[in-house]
């Protein structure tokens, strides 16, 4: 994964490096580093942990210059330290890079045979030495680039900085994203279009293969086949202010509690109002003859697509197959015929998520995405794109980006069930009616957050948990031990409750705490028997239920949240929201860094 930020302009660069990693660090934050070619030539500072750490090495040493390049790592190959930090640099150039170098070991192994000296464990290490190697034979630079870029295997975006060239800044591509940024103050570069926001008023996406010249004056960039090609320029706008906290403690906070907004935007932008029918964009097939649905994701999204699977094959009687999007790419499942391919992703940018859509494509698939960034890789390659409505997600644990995607599947669900002829025009109106009314049952649970704090922190001290759910219960059980190992770093595991007795009951004992999810319906009872299996081998038992199930399985809970009673099909929204609170509120009292857990990213643009 990790960002890259570069400036070229005609006062220092120095400040907009520092706000560009600020903006990409959900890309990584591992170790920050910047390149800079000042009065003493091209010089650079790095420092392990996050942006800050980097800040204060600035402050004590500053750098100063108007071209540099900027980095924040994820670490892939070697440790996170300070050692192993971009830029990566030798006496003639300095590199960031974005990607993985697959070949690495083999181009290390021949340039050190050759006298070469590495000074990291990185794979990114490789192109500087690389360049530098052509540039020693007496290539020119642009040559020496592309000759070293033409030796790596695997996906890349780098920005580099040549100390005899000091007015200019190249970059490449091949895989990975990189957006370039114009300004009448300079040219500007960084991974994600978003980030050049406060810098520039237009940008164009590179393309694979390009290579640009960049200086203060003009931008020069060539295709693969070493072409002039212009990129199309698109506006960017001021960001809005997804950078402001608004008084919560953390951006997860603050987008748990932005939730009943972003589904009713997303319904308004679907479903302007009750009444009418569900306007989405035109599809490239047939809802009503589709036979088979793919879903496709990673992490939280691919659990907005286990939700959509239990929608639309009971609501709509559309067969669905979902898949983890690194195990999709690579399976070569048979190609149905009649059937469509919908890919979930948040960001747009997650790597097994877009090579997944590539295949899908390759494969003649019709291709759909349901994408919370518009300008991303993933809705720019989709046949069709239905925006999710959540506005900038910051915190890394996503909260109100899944629930914007479930609003977008529920709205599918229902337009494929009419198309299909599965509910009538009544159920139709009876649904979106209730549909209306989420927003604000959503607004009144989150007013009820207090009720959730004993129960963290009964939470959290224990060191594992197990999630338990049945039917549309068990993606969210899913989904809510995710939240909690990735913001705690407690051991939650969430299994189908039928597949208990299986081997995780074995597990069970009384420093085993299990969560149940169990809302109101006809899987209730059965799980109140898990429940109960649980419960007399000593498990300190967590249910989540509406109040009746609660009083129902009282003998044997040792405590509750109660959930208010909604219709059934929309249990999730609500359900979702404890689980995010619970896991949230643990955090805090572990004292995690909730917004940036360790060893995470928001964006995971490498496999
Ligand atoms: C990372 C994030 C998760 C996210 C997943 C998929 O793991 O930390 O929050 O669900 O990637 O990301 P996407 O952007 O494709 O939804």
């Amino acid at each position: 994964m990790c960002g890259i930020f570069a400036a070229i302009n005609s006062e220092s660069v120095t400040s907009h490096l520092i706000k560009g990693l600020q903006d990409l660090s959900y890309r990584g934050y591992d170790s920050a580093g910047i390149a800079i070619i000042g009065k003493r030539g091209l010089q650079r500072r790095r420092a392990e942990g996050k942006i800050e750490s980097l800040i204060h090495c600035l402050e004590a040493k500053p750098l100063e210059g108007s071209v540099g390049i900027a980095h924040t790592r994820w670490a892939t190959h070697g440790a996170a330290n300070q050692r192993n930090a971009h830029p990566h640099m030798t006496s003639r150039v300095a590199v960031a890079h974005n990607g993985i170098i697959e070949n690495s070991h083999q181009l290390r192994t021949e340039l050190e045979s050759r006298g070469y000296r590495f000074e990291s464990d990185t794979d990114s290490e490789t192109i500087p030495q690389l360049i530098t190697f052509y540039l020693n034979l007496g290539l020119a630079h642009d040559l020496a680039l592309r000759s070293a870029l033409a030796r790596l295997e695997g996906s890349f975006a780098i920005a580099a900085v040549f100390d005899d060239l000091p007015n200019c800044i190249f970059a490449a591509r091949r895989g990975s994203p990189l957006a370039l940024g114009y300004a009448s103050s300079g040219h500007y570069l960084a991974s994600d279009i978003n980030a050049l926001k406060s810098v520039a008023n237009q940008a164009c996406h590179l393309e694979d293969g390009d290579l640009a010249r960049i200086s203060l004056q003009q931008v020069e960039i060539t295709d693969r086949d070493n072409k002039p090609v212009e990129r199309p320029l698109q506006m960017v706008s001021e960001q809005q202010s997804s950078n402001d906290k608004q008084g919560f403690p953390h951006y997860m906070l603050k987008e748990i509690h932005q939730q009943a907004n972003v589904v009713k935007r997303t319904l308004g932008k679907y479903l302007p109002s009750a009444d009418n029918a569900i306007e989405l964009p035109l599809l490239p097939f047939n809802l009503a003859e589709l036979q088979r649905l793919n879903i496709v994701g990673c992490g939280t999204s691919y659990y907005a697509a286990m939700i959509a699977k239990y929608w639309l094959e009971s609501v709509a009687s559309l067969a669905v197959d979902i898949d983890i999007a690194s195990e999709y790419r690579y399976r070569e499942g048979p190609v149905c015929t009649n059937s469509a391919t919908l890919f979930i992703s948040q960001s747009g940018e997650t790597a097994d998520t877009l090579a997944a859509l590539r295949h899908a494509k390759q494969c003649g698939q019709q291709c759909i995405s349901i994408v919370n960034v518009m300008d991303s890789s993933i809705a720019r390659e989709s046949h069709v794109v239905l925006p999710s409505m959540a506005g900038t997600e910051i915190g890394v644990a996503s909260t109100k980006a899944f629930t914007a995607q479930l609003t977008v599947l529920i709205l599918l669900c229902l337009k494929a069930a009419v198309c299909r002829g599965r509910i009538n025009q009544t159920e139709k109106k009876r649904l979106q009616s209730q549909l209306a009314l989420l927003p604000g049952s959503i607004a009144s649970f989150l007013n009820s957050e207090r009720s959730i704090w004993p129960i963290a922190h009964k939470l959290c001290t224990t060191e594992h948990i197990l999630f338990l759910g049945r039917g549309i219960a068990l993606p969210l059980a899913l989904e809510g031990a995710l939240k909690l190992k990735e913001i705690t770093y407690i051991h939650a595991e969430a299994y189908p409750a039928g597949e208990l007795k299986h081997g995780p009951i074995a597990l069970v004992d009384a420093s085993m705490p299990v969560l149940v999810v169990a809302p109101p319906g006809r899987l209730f009872a059965k799980s109140l028997s898990n429940l109960r299996e649980v419960s007399s081998r000593g498990a300190k038992v967590i249910l989540l239920s509406d109040q009746q199930g609660i009083d129902e399985a009282s003998d044997y809970i040792d405590a509750a949240i109660a959930i208010p009673t909604i219709e059934p099909l929309l249990q999730p929204f609500i359900y979702t929201l404890a689980l995010q609170l619970l896991a949230y509120h643990c955090a805090v009292l572990r004292g995690t860094d909730v917004d940036q857990p360790r060893n995470l990213a928001k964006s995971v643009t490498v496999e």
